[in-house]
């Protein structure tokens, strides 16, 4: 019989920030899409249409609303990769400070790549996450950002004079408003792609391996069976 371990690995702000920017997210994704493509048209008032609809001033409060929790998660997350645990902090992502953490951590990086090619029967990685995950998780980190900025920025010359314009005008001296608008865009739809495959990457994960990991983002707790126990971080 197998012996597992139980380690307590996300702790409550990396959950928030995940379950934060997933709700804030969704809300983000269908108002976002309605200010893009205003689909749905109440039409003139009239005896069954009430003139005051408001679609879309709704859709935008929505997404304010909600680009506000967004921006909130991901500056609390950006903070704890500098006070989490071993596995939340920057390092625990990537472990650039230390020569042997980088050494394994491209050994795990290689062997996870052969794991999803199929040359490989067990996923080699520990309770970290794994290698090829964080390098998806960059490039949401990253992706986030740049909703952020240009968000804030085209806030900004809705209320100009705002601390948002002052914050965030910048932006417009490397692009004008309409590439900053188009930016805003495509960035959702590359947001909605990494989800797909994020979600799928989860499951497989919690279906073929057997460290608890969708369990994890929500308790905090991975389990990590014994003989194992040299190959996490
Ligand atoms: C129902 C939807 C989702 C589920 C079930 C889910 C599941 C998970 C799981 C299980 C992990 C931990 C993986 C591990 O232990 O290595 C994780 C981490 C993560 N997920 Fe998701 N996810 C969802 C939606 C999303 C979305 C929409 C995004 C971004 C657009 C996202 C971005 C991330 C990021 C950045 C991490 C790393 C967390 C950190 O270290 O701060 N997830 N997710
Ligand atoms: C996951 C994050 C986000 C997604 C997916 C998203 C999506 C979108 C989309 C698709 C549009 C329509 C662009 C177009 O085609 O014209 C839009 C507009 C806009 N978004 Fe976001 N957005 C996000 C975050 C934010 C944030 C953090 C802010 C900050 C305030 C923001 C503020 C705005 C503004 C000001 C507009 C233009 C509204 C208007 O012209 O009436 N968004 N968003």
């Amino acid at each position: 019989m197998r012996r597992y371990r139980r380690r307590y690995v996300w702790e409550l702000p990396v959950r928030f920030f995940h379950w934060s920017h997933v709700a804030s997210g969704a809300v983000l994704v269908v108002t976002g899409y309605y200010i893009g493509n205003p689909f749905i048209t109440a039409g003139a008032p009239g005896p069954f249409v009430p003139s005051n609809l408001y679609i879309m001033n709704w859709m935008r409060f929505a997404h304010f609303a909600a680009a506000v929790v967004l921006t909130i998660a991901v500056l609390v997350r950006l903070y704890w990769f500098l006070r989490g645990n071993e596995f939340s902090r920057a390092t625990g992502w990537v472990p650039f400070t230390s020569a042997r953490g980088m050494k394994q951590w491209l050994w795990q990086l290689k062997e996870q790549l052969r794991f999803y090619l199929l040359l490989r029967r067990d996923a080699p990685h520990g309770l970290a996450h794994n290698p090829m995950a964080v390098l998806s998780y960059i490039a949401v980190m990253v992706l986030l950002l740049v909703q952020i900025v240009t968000g804030w920025a085209l806030f900004g010359e809705i209320t100009p004079g705002s601390i948002w314009w002052h914050l965030f005008s910048w932006a417009f001296s490397i692009l004008s408003s309409q590439y900053l608008r188009y930016v805003h865009h495509i960035t959702m739809w590359l947001l909605i792609v990494f989800f797909i495959v994020h979600l799928y990457l989860a499951v497989r994960d919690d279906v073929l391996g057997d460290s608890g990991t969708m369990t994890s983002i929500f308790s905090g707790w991975k389990y990590q069976h014994e003989e194992h126990t040299d190959e996490g971080s």
